[in-house]
């Protein structure tokens, strides 16, 4: 567009993104006041948490209940728009629930201090943003870090030679300046940073989406030797060969619980009657879970949702419209919180979300008993 139009256009987008902002700001509840807490064992309770977004009457997740223990390892599946990923935010902490807790321990996250909780909590969103910078300060999530702790982070990760085959191995800047990576090379970096500090609870939000076999053992060492810890791991996953490593499933259909339990219990409805020769349940690394009719019956801590004579399904790879990363996925100067449990950037709902919001106090919500198959 040319001329005085477009002279007058600027400003009017400039007002337009600033109203934006402010209502966004509104919306978005103050931090409340935090007390230093000991460190967490990693011990995750949903009691019916509730979450409806900012300027939307709809609710996302509807009465989500479980509990998990330090140490174990939850499954997370469903299909596109189950909530998954909703859920993920609200447990690190992005988002505050609606109405009901997520509670780190017995203290409800959003009252952690927020230091604190990214040093607790590690966060592979699905979308995996990096930031203008090095690899080395992306992993260390842009903070001072030493040379150690990096490289730990890295080698947990299984990327630590992947990194030393950069241009300039961990001082390899990357983002919108540097160095182009490949998804699954973003992904593998991503969860280095995740694991960083090797936090007590770590949520990965499809973290094999872009991997290749390497990079799928890789994870799967990765979440062996975080149980082996006794780190909590939540793991939202597609394809059945990494479900092998989970303790427990939580099935989600329409933000609500479908079924949770042990894995042996729950697996067998969503993927159906085990093949009659060879092979594991579930089949290869490369299938995905399939619909399968569940199994009549309400299913183990199911809390919510329909439940008998509904269609499991479970990983469908549809897309949701999501948040563009900047130079495709390079560093969009959001700042080190974007990569942190309780930060803002991709993971809030709002693509323009200014900052992680404050708690909102629990509508008329009192403990419930989480539900659990054991
Ligand atoms: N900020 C928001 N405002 C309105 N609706 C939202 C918002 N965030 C998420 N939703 C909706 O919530 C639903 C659940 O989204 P979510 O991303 O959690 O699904 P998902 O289970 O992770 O899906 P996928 O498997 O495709 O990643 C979707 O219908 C989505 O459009
Ligand atoms: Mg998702």
């Amino acid at each position: 567009m040319r001329g005085p139009i477009r002279f007058f256009q600027a400003p009017i987008g400039a007002r337009n993104a600033y109203d934006r902002l402010r209502n966004l700001m509104q919306a978005i509840p103050e931090l409340p006041p935090t007390t230093k807490l000991p460190p967490p064992k990693g011990q995750l309770t949903v009691d019916r948490a509730t979450f409806v977004p900012p300027g939307s009457t709809r609710p996302v997740l509807k009465q989500v209940s479980f509990e998990i223990k330090p140490g174990d390892v939850l499954g997370l599946i469903g299909p596109s728009a189950a909530g998954k990923s909703t859920l993920c935010r609200l447990i690190v902490g992005t988002w505050p629930p609606t109405s009901g807790h997520v509670r780190l321990d017995a203290a409800d996250v959003y009252s952690w201090d927020r230091v604190d909780l990214g040093r607790y909590i590690g966060y592979l969103p699905q979308d995996v943003e990096l930031f203008s910078g090095t690899v080395k300060e992306n992993i260390a999530r842009m903070m001072a870090a030493s040379d150690e702790m990096v490289i730990e982070a890295a080698q947990l990760a299984g990327v630590h030679d992947l990194i030393l085959h950069l241009p300039d191995g961990y001082q390899t800047q990357i983002g919108d300046k540097g160095a182009v990576l490949s998804g699954g090379q973003r992904q593998r970096i991503g969860l280095a940073r995740a694991l960083f500090g090797r936090p007590k609870l770590l949520v990965l939000d499809e973290p094999n989406s872009n991997l290749d076999q390497d990079g799928e053992a890789a994870l799967m060492n990765a979440i062996v030797s975080m149980k082996q810890r006794g780190s909590t791991v939540i793991m939202v996953a597609h394809r059945p060969s990494i479900m092998m490593h989970v303790d427990k499933v939580l099935v989600m259909r329409d933000g609500a619980v479908e079924m949770f339990g042990e894995r042996d219990q729950v697996l067998p409805k969503v993927l159906g009657p085990r093949p009659a020769q060879g092979g594991q349940q579930g089949g290869g690394s490369g299938q995905q879970l399939r619909p399968v009719a569940a199994q009549g019956g309400a299913p183990a801590g199911a809390q919510s949702g329909t439940q008998s004579g509904t269609q499991v399904m479970a990983g469908t790879q549809q897309s949701q419209p999501r948040r563009v990363a900047a130079g495709g996925g390079g560093g969009t100067g959001q700042g080190p919180q974007a990569a942190q449990p309780g930060g803002q950037g991709q993971a809030g709902p709002s693509p323009q979300s200014p900052a992680a919001p404050a708690a909102t106090p629990a509508s008329g919500s009192s403990p419930a008993k989480p539900s659990t198959a054991d």
